[in-house]
């Protein structure tokens, strides 16, 4: 009898590790995508995002954007729309994107995701 509470305890404890191990990171993913850094308002300035971009991007994107060390910007806004893109932009991706955060104005930043995202 003792044996078989032991043996429940322990498939309980068991379960329940799992549960934990299964929700809490689920959990910590799930606010983090929903939180995302705010974009500030910006009417588009093409010719300066241009400028930025000649500037800060075509060394790894290519002169057109056409793709070089990072991939091809041609027809970025049918992948991302200029939220996701001023969260690339700030935060880089960790795969050889830099975060510009810092380097440029958070203005400049959505500027150029404003630009971007119009490019399908
Ligand atoms: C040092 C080289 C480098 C510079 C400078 C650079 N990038 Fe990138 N970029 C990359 C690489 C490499 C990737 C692919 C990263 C990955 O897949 O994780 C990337 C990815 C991206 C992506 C996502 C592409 C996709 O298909 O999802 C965007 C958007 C982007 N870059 C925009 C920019 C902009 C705008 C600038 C200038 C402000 C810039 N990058 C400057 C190397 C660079």
């Amino acid at each position: 009898m003792k044996k078989w509470i032991m043996s429940g305890l322990f498939f309980f404890a068991c379960a329940f590790a799992l549960v934990l191990m299964f929700t809490v990171p689920g959990r910590e993913h799930v606010t983090e995508e929903e939180q995302p850094r705010a974009m500030p308002e910006v009417t588009l300035d093409a010719a300066a995002a241009e400028e930025k971009a000649k500037a800060s991007c075509i060394t790894c994107h290519g002169n057109q954007l056409e793709g070089g060390m990072g991939p091809s910007l041609q027809t970025i806004g049918a992948k991302h729309d200029a939220n996701k893109l001023y969260q690339i932009i700030s935060e880089g991706t960790g795969g050889g994107m830099p975060a510009f955060e810092g380097q440029l104005t958070e203005e400049e930043i959505a500027n150029l995701a404003l630009w971007l995202s119009e490019k399908k």
